[in-house]
């Protein structure tokens, strides 16, 4: 049995204009101790399958499908029992940590709180967990730190406070929205850093959500590429980087920008990602895929293995035909 098992996760929002089709069919497995990266351009759907994983949508939204964490259909548990899920066992950081940090509580009120409420830790005793797991994510001074409100702490140690607090309960899954696009290079790469060395000491599995491939080449094990509220393609980083086998993938990577060439222009797809309220029957990428047929247009491929290659696709063209 898989940590997490995604099946056909629809996810839909009411809206006055009409029904916005955010996720549409996404199935895929996420092991225990692993890290999956979830990229694609703004839009795509990344946040709300996460969203919809964890039960936080908002309330325009709503869901079919089904999602099973070790082996629990979390899709029929009501507002108490998933909270107890995701106090425990499943935590999400964000690209801003003050979505999750109370502005008006000391870093330890707030952390000590996690552990007297949840683990039915004393005070002292969680007071002393949460300075050693401020210390595990290497934040400088903790124990002064601690004492601080989280408007006297940098950017870069509101995301660690937050990741902190996130582990302090050891859950089995982390979900991480695009968590360091706020902050500098520097800050990014440490706290990239910092989630790997997370995955290797608490044994977490990881969802790394991204719009920037460039992120994930060091960090992920596998890659999940979204487009338009669907999968693209799933397969190892190692495949994704070496020898993607979708239009959408391919463009994504020239969209990196490169250090080692003399050009520092970022190459883009051209054209706009897809109206979620008008969706093409077929492909979302076929209206900016070079390689478009008919049957791009018309029918939407399902996700499947191809050729010699561990990874999935969602392709009606061939290898041949891309190349
Ligand atoms: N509450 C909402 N009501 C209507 N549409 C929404 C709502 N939340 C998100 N959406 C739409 O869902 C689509 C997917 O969004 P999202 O998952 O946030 O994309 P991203 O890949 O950038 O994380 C977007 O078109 C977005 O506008
Ligand atoms: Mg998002």
């Amino acid at each position: 049995m898989s940590l997490l098992e995604v099946r056909d996760l629809d996810v839909t929002f009411s809206t006055n204009d009409g029904t916005v089709r955010a996720v549409n069919k996404i199935s895929f497995d996420l092991e225990a101790g692993e890290t999956l990266a979830i990229v694609g351009e703004s839009g795509s759907g990344k946040s709300q399958a996460v969203f919809a994983i964890m039960g936080l949508l908002a309330d325009n939204g709503s869901t079919s499908g089904s999602v099973l964490f070790h082996g629990e259909e979390l899709t029929h548990l009501n507002d108490t029992q998933l909270n107890k899920i995701r106090a425990n066992d499943m935590a999400m950081i964000f690209q801003d940590p003050m979505t999750s940090l109370n502005p008006y509580m000391r870093v330890r009120d707030q952390m000590s709180e996690v552990l007297q409420l949840h683990k039915g830790m004393s005070k002292s005793e969680a007071y002393n967990a949460c300075v050693s797991m401020l210390e595990a994510v290497k934040l400088p001074d903790a124990t002064s730190v601690i004492n601080r409100f989280p408007h006297e702490c940098s950017g870069g140690m509101r995301q660690r406070i937050m990741i902190a607090m996130s582990l302090l309960c050891q859950p089995k899954l982390l979900i991480a929205d695009e968590p360091t696009t706020a902050l500098d290079v520097t800050v990014q790469a440490q706290i990239m850093a910092l989630l790997r060395r997370v995955q290797d000491d608490f044994g977490t599995a990881i969802i790394l959500i991204t719009h920037d491939l460039g992120v994930v080449a060091g960090s992920c094990e596998k890659t999940l590429v979204m487009y338009g509220g669907r999968i693209l393609e799933y397969a190892t980083t190692k495949e994704i980087f070496a020898a993607p086998s979708h239009p959408y993938t391919r463009g994504l990577l020239s969209a990196v920008p490169r250090l080692d060439t003399e050009t520092d222009e970022l190459v883009t797809i051209p054209g706009n990602p897809p109206n979620m309220m008008e969706l093409p029957a077929g492909c979302p990428f076929a209206p900016r895929c070079e390689f478009a047929k008919d049957i791009c247009h018309a029918e939407m491929p399902e996700l499947v293995a191809h050729g010699d290659h561990e990874g999935l696709r969602a392709c009606h063209l061939s290898l041949e035909e891309l190349s």
